[in-house]
C-alpha cells in the first residue's frame, strides 16, 4: 500500500531562510494542505483561545457597512469570514481566497455557504481593479513570497477609499514577555501541537521560525506605505503577540 502520509516539507537548513527562499509559497502551500484536518483545533490549544478574541478585534475595526463587499485573502479554513458572518452588521458579499485546496474545501462546507470562493494565490487576485471595499488577512502576509507585491494586489482590487485589515504575529516588545513568548513559540509550542496534529511536515518549526524572522512591525507599516496605503495604524493585542495593521487607499487613486 502507498504511503501517503505528508513527508518532511521544512528541516532545520531550510528554516533557517524562510522568508528568503524562492520556493517558500510552494512549500507553504503544501504545509497548509497537510495540516489542514487539525489546523483549527491546534490554534485554538496553541493560541490559548486567543486566536478567536482577535479575530473578534478585526471585525470590531473594519466597522462594515451592509454595502460593503470583503475579501478575505489567506481565508484558510474561514475563520476570519466566520466572525465576520456573525457580527451584527454584515457585508452584502464575502468572498474567501486561499491557494490550499484543503484549507478551502474546510471552509467551504456548513455554515459559509453564502460566501465566494476562490482558489488563488494572494500575489494574483483574479478579481478586477477596485471590486471589493474591504481585504482582510489574518495570519497570511508572514507567508507571502513577496509581502511587497501581495500588498499591491490588495491595492488594486480595492475601491478608492477601500480599507485593508491586517493580523499579523508580531514580538512583544517588553524584554520579559518577549522571552516567555519566544520560550512557548520556540520551545513549547512546536511539541505539543506536533503531538496534537501529527504533522510530519515541520509546519510547528515553520510558525516560530517565520514569525521571529518576519518583518518588524515598522516595516510592515513601510511597506503598505509603499505600495499606496495612507493612515496606516496598528494595534498591538495580547501584550504584542499579534497586530492588527489597518490602513485605507486613497479615495482619489
Ligand atoms: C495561518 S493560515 C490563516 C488562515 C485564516 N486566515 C485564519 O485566520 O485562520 C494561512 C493561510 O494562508 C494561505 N496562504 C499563504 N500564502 C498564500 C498565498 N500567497 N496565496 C493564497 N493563500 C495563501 C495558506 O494556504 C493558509 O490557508
Amino acid at each position: 500500500m502507498p504511503n501517503d502520509r505528508p513527508k518532511q516539507i521544512w528541516d532545520a537548513a531550510l528554516l533557517e531562510s524562510v522568508h528568503g527562499r524562492t520556493d517558500k509559497a510552494d512549500r507553504v502551500r503544501r504545509m497548509f494542505d497537510a495540516i489542514a484536518p487539525t489546523y483549527e483545533r491546534v490554534n485554538a490549544w496553541a493560541s490559548l483561545g486567543q486566536d478567536r478574541v482577535w479575530r473578534r478585534e478585526m471585525v470590531r475595526l473594519a466597522a462594515v457597512r451592509p454595502d460593503d463587499v470583503l475579501l478575505d485573502v489567506a481565508s484558510g479554513t474561514g475563520d476570519v469570514l466566520r466572525a465576520f458572518s456573525v457580527a451584527d452588521t454584515r457585508p452584502a458579499q464575502l468572498i474567501g481566497l486561499d491557494f490550499s485546496h484543503a484549507m478551502l474545501l474546510r471552509a467551504a462546507r456548513g455554515p459559509l455557504a453564502h460566501c465566494l470562493f476562490c482558489q488563488a494565490d494572494a500575489l494574483a487576485i483574479p478579481l478586477p481593479e477596485q471590486s471589493v471595499s474591504i481585504v482582510t488577512c489574518a495570519f497570511g502576509i508572514r507567508n507571502f513570497q513577496d509581502l511587497g507585491a501581495g500588498f499591491r494586489e490588495m491595492q488594486r482590487v480595492l475601491r478608492p477609499g477601500g480599507r485593508v485589515v491586517l493580523l499579523e504575529f508580531s514580538l512583544p516588545e517588553h524584554t520579559l514577555l518577549r522571552r516567555m513568548y519566544l520560550y512557548y513559540i520556540q520551545k513549547l509550542m512546536p511539541y505539543f501541537a506536533g503531538f496534537l496534529s501529527g504533522d510530519r511536515t515541520g509546519a510547528y518549526r515553520y510558525l516560530p521560525q517565520s514569525v521571529v524572522s518576519f518583518e518588524s512591525s515598522q516595516a510592515v507599516r513601510a511597506r503598505m506605505k509603499t505600495a499606496g496605503f495612507s493612515g496606516i495604524t496598528e494595534y498591538p493585542l495580547t501584550g504584542g503577540v499579534v497586530t492588527i495593521y489597518m490602513a485605507r487607499k486613497s479615495s482619489g487613486k
